[in-house]
């Protein structure tokens, strides 16, 4: 059988380098951000990928694109992301706010999936950003409880063969799991406002 070649073939190396230039941003966003806080580091964690080739040509057919590194790069503008994870709502905000500043990105679309969740419950701050290569960055930011969350839901989509009765059962106990966490994403935020008394 021949050998499949790379979708992303020569530009992988520039969606590295894209990748790592942001990141060292997102860094940087962070040591102001820590100064700020009395050294409270706002980011939890921070996770980056490329698109595994696998993924990237069943999103190119599913978009009815042709699959190849020009859709990949082009059309497709999460071929390279960047998750962040906060403890802290307003950090979420706050970082956000901060990366809409940084000079050489441009912002080009925001979902706001943390005011107005999604049906299913979930929730995360979305950002697609095009890197001064011209490259596309999808950056989400959320808090470690919509983390977790969106973990869990994730298996949903691997997991075949659910018997319908109890897929209906996970999904309603999914939102509800999704609303509680978000309200206690609330309320640890006001207790922290109140700890520093803002
Ligand atoms: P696509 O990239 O084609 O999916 O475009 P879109 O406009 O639907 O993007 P959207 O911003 O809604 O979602 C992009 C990414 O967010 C997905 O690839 C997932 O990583 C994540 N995401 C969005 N919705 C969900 C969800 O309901 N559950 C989970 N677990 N993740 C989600
Ligand atoms: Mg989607």
């Amino acid at each position: 059988m021949e050998e499949m070649e790379s979708i992303y073939g020569e530009k992988l190396s520039l969606m590295n380098d894209v990748l790592e230039d942001v990141l060292n941003k997102i860094d940087i966003v962070r040591e102001e951000m820590k100064e700020k806080h009395f050294g409270e580091d706002p980011v939890e964690h921070c996770l980056a990928r490329i698109k595994s080739e696998e993924s990237m040509r069943e999103k190119c057919i599913r978009k009815g694109i042709p699959v190849n590194v020009e859709s990949a790069l082009a059309e497709i503008h999460d071929a390279i992301g960047i998750r962040v994870v906060c403890a802290f709502i307003d950090d979420v905000y706050e970082i956000r706010n901060y990366i809409v500043q940084l000079s050489d990105i441009k912002v080009i679309e925001e979902k706001d999936y943390i005011k107005h969740a999604k049906p299913n419950g979930y929730r995360s701050y979305h950002m697609i950003i095009q890197h001064s290569s011209g490259l596309y960055v999808e950056i989400q930011l959320r808090t470690i409880s919509m983390d977790t969350w969106a973990a869990l839901e994730h298996h949903l989509y691997y997991k075949k063969n659910i018997e319908a009765n109890a897929k209906e059962l996970i999904v309603s106990e999914l939102k509800r799991c999704a609303d509680e966490l978000a309200s206690t994403d609330v309320s640890m935020q006001t207790i922290r406002n109140m700890i520093y008394d803002e």
